[in-house]
């Protein structure tokens, strides 16, 4: 099962993602994680990416599509995958469409989480991240146990650099003149399902569950 989360920049994708992920036993590929965990290693790509990143910014289609491609290439994504963050672009989603056709292999589902911008900019102002595991939390919707510690390995958590609000107000505006119309593509595909992000994470993952399992 290959299923590709789409959405608006904090629309809960890596939330949802995570809890496919776990559910279904499949591997969570995010490059924004990819790139992060690069940036915590000081690594030339962590480096390369932070330009962009801390501009809200697309990372250039090559590099993306090399890390994406090697990651999803390992034995743990043979029996498939969730997505999140990938593709970002048309010629992302082309290259994706073309190394699985060479494979006789597709992408099931495109899952849009639908949120309105003026949601997003409160959203993500909440969000706390650990840059250590990677776990993701709201100070209001989803509290960790303890304030400001990761509930699954202990570390402080911290506002991301990319969510300040003038750097989010850039990113919605490259999410809807580069990424937004993946939702065509997909549609044109006749793989995209809606979601309506705004309701309540548990009530979102019911919604993407009828979906998978209606299959
Ligand atoms: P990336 O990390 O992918 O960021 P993003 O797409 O902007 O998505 P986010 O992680 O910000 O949000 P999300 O939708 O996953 O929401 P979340 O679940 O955390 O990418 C970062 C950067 O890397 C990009 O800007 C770019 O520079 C680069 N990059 C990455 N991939 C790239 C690519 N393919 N090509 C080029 N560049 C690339 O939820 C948000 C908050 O809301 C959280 O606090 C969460 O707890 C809360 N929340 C979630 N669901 C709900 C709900 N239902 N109700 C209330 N609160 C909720």
């Amino acid at each position: 099962m290959k299923i590709i989360m789409l959405g608006a920049p904090g629309a809960g994708k890596g939330t949802q993602a995570k809890m496919i992920a776990e559910k279904y036993h499949i591997p969570h590929v995010s490059t924004g994680d990819i790139f992060r965990a690069n940036l915590k290693e000081g690594t030339p790509l962590g480096k390369k990416a932070k330009e962009y990143m801390d501009k809200g910014a697309l990372v250039p289609d090559e590099l993306t599509v090399e890390i994406l491609l090697d990651r999803v290439s390992r034995d743990d994504c043979a029996g498939g995958y969730v997505l999140d963050g990938f593709p970002r672009t048309i010629p992302q989603a082309e290259v994706l469409d073309e190394e699985l056709t060479k494979l006789g292999d597709h992408v099931d589902f495109a899952i849009d989480v639908d949120v309105p911008d003026e949601n997003i900019v409160r959203r993500m102002s909440g969000r706390r991240a650990c840059l250590k595991c990677g776990a993701t939390y709201h100070i209001e919707h989803i509290p960790p146990k303890k304030e400001g510690i990761c509930d699954n390995c202990g570390e402080p958590l911290v506002l991301r650099d990319d969510d300040k609000p003038e750097t989010v107000q850039k990113r919605l505006t490259v999410y809807h003149e580069q990424t937004a119309p993946l939702i065509d593509y997909y549609t044109k595909q006749g793989i995209l399902r809606t979601v309506d992000g705004t309701k309540d994470m548990k009530e979102v993952f019911s919604a993407i569950t009828g979906i998978i399992d209606q299959n």
